[in-house]
């Protein structure tokens, strides 16, 4: 049995290609990363982690991974929170991590919503969103992640000094962001000049979903926010 039903809420999200292969390697695999949102998050958060961590990050709509995976690898004494709604994405992961199982790496493989509900107030040091659903049509904007509702409440899980990273190649989410996130006085935008949103961080790991819009011959932006 998988822990999710993603079709239930997310509709199309089980991808194409081998499924029963996917199913066998999340019922496999995902026990061993899996977060239990049924108990309360361990105090401090730090201690979720097999390894020893200083801090905790969160990816959320992680895709196949590519990102959070080398940020876990490159940062061992940082722990990393990945959700992603999509079987497919998770089961990629999970094989990616295989060689060397990263102890500071957890999953939640449903709705971001449900973590952002779980973790403790304070508790995070960034939060990571890249090219979220884009909701293109106008009517279908208030579908998309970032609203005010959840910017407070991601500001609320962040440190004072913490960071919201968002990556869009999509101009009318790009400003819709902006919009959103200017709502909301815990979160200053940290652009000076117009290469700080128009070239990536220098941490950054390409995912595939960013090189198809490249190669299709969008613009991404990057857009980070302060927790003020
Ligand atoms: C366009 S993809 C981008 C994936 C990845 N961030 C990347 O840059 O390659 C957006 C992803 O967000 C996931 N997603 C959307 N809403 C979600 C939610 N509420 N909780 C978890 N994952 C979500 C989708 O399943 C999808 O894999």
């Amino acid at each position: 049995m998988l822990p999710f039903d993603a079709r239930a809420h997310f509709g199309r999200k089980k991808g194409h290609g081998t499924r029963a292969g996917q199913v066998e390697r999340l019922n496999r695999l995902l026990p061993a990363y899996a977060i239990d949102l049924t108990a309360p998050p361990p105090d401090p958060l730090t201690a979720l982690f097999r390894d020893s961590v200083e801090a905790v990050r969160l990816e959320i709509g992680f895709g196949s991974g590519e990102h959070l995976l080398h940020q876990a690898r490159a940062n061992p004494h940082i722990g990393f929170i990945g959700c992603e709604a999509f079987e497919g994405g998770v089961a990629k992961l999970l094989g990616g991590a295989e060689p060397d199982r990263p102890g500071n790496l957890r999953l939640h493989f449903g709705d971001a919503l449900d973590v952002l509900d779980w973790l403790p107030a304070g508790g995070l040091s960034r939060i990571d969103l890249f090219y979220p659903d884009p909701w293109p049509k106008r009517r279908h904007w208030k579908r998309r992640f970032v609203n005010t509702d959840r910017t407070e409440r991601m500001a609320a899980l962040l440190k004072p000094g913490g960071e919201f990273r968002f990556a869009s190649d999509i101009s009318s989410n790009i400003t819709w962001t902006l919009m959103q996130v200017g709502h909301c006085a815990a979160f200053r935008w940290t652009a000076q000049r117009a290469g700080d949103w128009q070239e990536p961080w220098a941490d950054w790991h390409r995912t595939r979903y960013e090189a198809k819009a490249v190669r299709e011959g969008r613009r991404p932006a990057y857009l980070a926010f302060e927790r003020v």
